[in-house]
């Protein structure tokens, strides 16, 4: 990827490491033309950045408001005006502000130390309290990416601060990132909004619907939606539940779920995709509702429902000519059991936009 600088994160099924590919077989290979792009699960934004980098309007949407922010920080957004300077201060308190402590109160000794969670408490309160929507939009984002390089496998589904902390053995280089401050992760991550702010020409915007509920239209629909494996998979929302409860600080107390040892909080908590058992039905009904667009939907070959069975039903779709790309073995980062993935790609080229030129011997008439 020659001077392609894509953002880091650790979000777990970010399709940063192939989007390359990705891209490669939609314009090369399955000769799509398109203008317009919306990302229906946009979670890191990759596949979006990567469009916004391609000169394509872009239009970024996920389920969470934690990812909506990170959509609107990498793609609406064309700047970054957040200094490290002023990202310290907003770890001081503020006299116009009567502070809280949910954090430290309800969260101690789950995800971070006592220290950090003073820290997150303070730091949160004065960034939903700043008006500058820039300067706002890259301290949510500098915290989130910080809070996922902090914690075991990147992940809030479980409370394992003593992993962390009791770490003596194996890759000692995820202790050392673990244990880096915030201070030290915001400059690394101001950098890289430095870098990777960029303003394409067009008018690209982040939203926050749930897929079925996605009003917005494009010419290419990306659909990268949460996936089971036979086992037992963890909801996103149990993943990420505390970005998206430091989104809606002053709600937390309320949505908290003290049955779960993991303390979920539930907002946001949605079914939709992410019930194995309707995934095929929401599915269609989400095609349904892009029958005007081409649609490309990552997927991969050991999942529910199938491989098989999502292709049956891309096929009922006379508007579609379906095509099917195998990309080959893919290690999602932290998963190490992975050997037999392979990441698919299904291309479903919408007849009503795209013209096939025949050549003349393969010509039936
Ligand atoms: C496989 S990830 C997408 C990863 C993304 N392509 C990337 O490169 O980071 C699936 C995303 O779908 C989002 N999601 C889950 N259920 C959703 C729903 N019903 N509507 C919209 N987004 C949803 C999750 O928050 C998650 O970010």
């Amino acid at each position: 990827m020659p001077n392609i600088v894509l953002p880091q994160t650790r979000y777990y099924g970010s399709k940063r490491k192939i989007v390359h590919q990705i891209w490669n077989i939609i314009v090369n290979e399955a000769k799509i033309e398109f203008d317009s792009v919306l990302d229906v699960f946009g979670g890191s934004a990759s596949f979006s950045y990567y469009a916004k980098l391609k000169q394509k309007q872009v239009f970024y949407n996920d389920i969470f408001q934690f990812n909506t922010i990170i959509g609107r920080k990498l793609i609406e957004q064309n700047t970054n005006e957040l200094t490290y300077d002023i990202a310290v201060e907003l770890f001081n308190k503020v006299p116009e502000i009567t502070y809280l402590n949910h954090i430290a109160n309800y969260y101690k000794e789950i995800y971070f130390t006592d220290e950090e969670n003073n820290q997150i408490d303070i730091y949160i309160q004065n960034v939903l309290a700043l008006n500058n929507e820039n300067i706002k939009c890259s301290a949510f984002y500098i915290l989130f990416q910080s809070c996922l390089m902090k914690r075991p496998y990147n992940l809030f589904h479980r409370r394992n601060l003593n992993m962390r902390l009791n770490y003596t053995t194996g890759n000692f280089g995820n202790k050392q990132t673990w244990e880096r401050s915030f201070e030290e992760l915001f400059i690394r991550f101001i950098n890289e909004l430095n870098q990777v702010c960029i303003d394409n020409g067009r008018l690209n915007t982040a939203h926050n619907y749930s897929a079925l509920n996605c009003p917005l239209e494009a010419d290419l629909v990306y659909i990268d939606p949460p996936y089971f494996k036979k086992e037992s998979t963890t909801s996103y929302h149990s993943k990420y539940h505390f970005l998206e409860g430091l989104v809606n600080y002053y709600d937390i107390p309320n949505n908290i779920n003290f049955n779960k040892k993991n303390r979920e909080i539930s907002i946001n908590e949605s079914k939709e995709f992410e019930d194995k058992n309707n995934f095929l039905k929401d599915l269609g009904v989400l095609i349904n509702n892009h029958q005007n667009s081409h649609i490309v939907m990552s997927y991969r070959n050991n999942g529910i429902p199938t491989i098989n069975e999502i292709s049956e039903l891309l096929k009922t779709y006379d508007v579609f000519e379906v095509l099917e790309y195998n990309l080959g073995k893919y290690n999602y980062a932290l998963n190490k059991n992975n050997l037999i993935n392979e990441e698919i790609l299904f291309v479903c080229r919408n007849l009503k936009r795209h013209v096939v030129v025949s050549s003349p011997e393969n010509s039936t008439v």
